[in-house]
């Protein structure tokens, strides 16, 4: 088979590894991938957002199934664009993108639905938002309504911070279009998790849970970035737990979406709170996590592609999905003054790979035959192991042998699930 993905980050990387198993594949293309990827499948120099091109680009050279894992590619209709051309797409269509597309439509389906989540206000007047939040409860969630490159949201303590949130979102339009609406919710506390899951709109199986570290600096101190390093599966996500979200948010969500006339096929990605009162969604992507990827496929047993292969098909009911019982942990390595400013063109050198080690890299180009940093994240060091401990140490091990200027991590990624393990044993 001839496959296109669409995006350019580790999370793609880490796709395009786990489809290059198949032996069916002939072919990968990766619009426009990176100077990492390069190894592992064709780079095109054709930004996934120009849905136009990439529906060209799949037409004119026979893509027999294209792959759509960035956020901006789907909100736009990246799918409904190739399936147009007669590609067969793994991905949502722009109808169903919107859930994460439109953060006030996710908040409105989940309150029509009964699924659990903060409460909320929504406001597309910034007068109204403004007098909202001069009396609202601290601290005080300011969400914008669109896509931000995961900036949109704002945990304002002080009354100073939630009106400065409304301003620069709605009147300064720091955002774009974005901020055209606002959502401003109720704040919750309770361990995070990340569950992406597979759907075809009929059938739902989640993969292996994770836990993402936002946050820049070392004890979730500093700005929120992309994502900082990820574990796999998340302790604090028990069987227990696991069987009230399907109950109460992943299967609802499926059928909300089918009642709306908006099939979500694809991968789920339900961002949770487990709060006091059960666990509540704080946001849902419309695909695949970033880092989370990058510790859950290397933990997939099943064959990624023909999982796809079964969503784009309405067969996933009869496909396998299945996890191995390892844990794994991704170490990012990133350029230091990331998400702020930071200087790129270092030459990164990469070391021989042991057994269940990956790196996956997100912010690199090729420059003069040597692979140069060009991101803010540069690459993802992954381990997998046994437990937890050992992956978490491995891959801290595994991130030391990588070298390149100006590198930063956290020294901390795995340390709260640790503790939680520590304290359940
Ligand atoms: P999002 O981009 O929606 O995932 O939000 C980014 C981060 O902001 C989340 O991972 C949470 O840590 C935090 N956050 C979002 N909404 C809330 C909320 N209602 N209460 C507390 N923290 C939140
Ligand atoms: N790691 C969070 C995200 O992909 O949105």
């Amino acid at each position: 088979m001839k496959i296109l993905v669409v995006g350019n980050g580790g999370r793609e990387h880490a796709v395009i590894k786990a489809i290059k198993k198949n032996k069916t594949v002939e072919k990968i293309w990766a619009l426009a991938g990176n100077g990492g990827i390069a190894a592992d499948a064709e780079c095109v120099a054709i930004d996934g957002k120009n849905i136009k091109a990439v529906a060209d680009f799949a037409a004119e050279n026979g893509v027999d199934f294209a792959v759509v894992t960035p956020d901006d590619p789907l909100v736009l209709g990246a799918v409904d664009e190739l399936e147009g051309r007669g590609v067969k797409c793994f991905g949502p269509r722009k109808n169903a993108a919107i859930i994460e597309g439109s953060k006030v439509f996710a908040k409105n389906l989940m309150k029509k639905y009964g699924i659990p989540t903060a409460a909320y206000e929504t406001f597309s007047d910034y007068d109204a938002a403004l007098a909202y939040v001069k009396s609202a409860p601290l601290p005080a969630v300011v969400k914008a309504d669109g896509l931000a490159l995961g900036k949109g949201v704002v945990v304002a303590e002080t009354r100073e911070a939630a009106i400065a949130a409304v301003d620069s979102i709605m009147k300064d339009r720091i955002f774009g279009e974005s901020g055209a609406k606002v959502v401003i919710e109720e704040f919750l506390t309770g361990p995070e998790v990340s569950v992406l899951a597979f759907t075809d709109g009929k059938c739902i199986k989640p993969m292996v849970s994770s836990m993402d570290h936002k946050r820049a600096r070392d004890n979730d101190e500093g700005p929120n970035t992309g994502g900082m390093g990820t574990i796999a599966p998340n302790p604090f996500y028990t069987k227990e737990i696991a069987a009230v979200c399907m109950e109460k948010i992943f299967l609802p969500t499926v059928a909300a979406m089918n009642e709306e006339g908006r099939t979500f096929k694809g991968c789920l990605y339900f961002g949770l709170m487990l709060t006091e009162d059960g666990p509540k969604v704080i946001e849902y992507n419309c695909r695949f996590g970033d880092p989370e990827t990058q510790v859950v496929l290397p933990l997939l047993e099943s064959d990624l592609l023909e999982i796809m292969l079964a969503v784009a098909d309405g067969r996933l009911a009869e496909t396998e999905v299945k996890f191995s019982s390892d844990s794994a942990c991704c170490v990012v390595l990133a350029s230091a003054g990331y998400p702020l400013q930071y200087e790129t063109g270092f030459e990164i050198a990469l070391p021989a790979l042991k057994e269940n080690e990956y790196v996956f890299i997100a912010g690199a180009k090729r420059k003069d035959g040597r692979l140069v940093t060009s991101g803010g994240r540069v690459l993802g060091a992954t381990a997998r192991a046994k437990d937890l401990a050992t992956a978490v140490k491995n891959a801290y091990a595994l991130s030391g042998r990588i070298a390149f200027e100006n590198a930063y991590k956290r020294g901390d990624i795995g340390a709260r699930a640790l503790a939680a393990l520590k304290e359940k044993n």
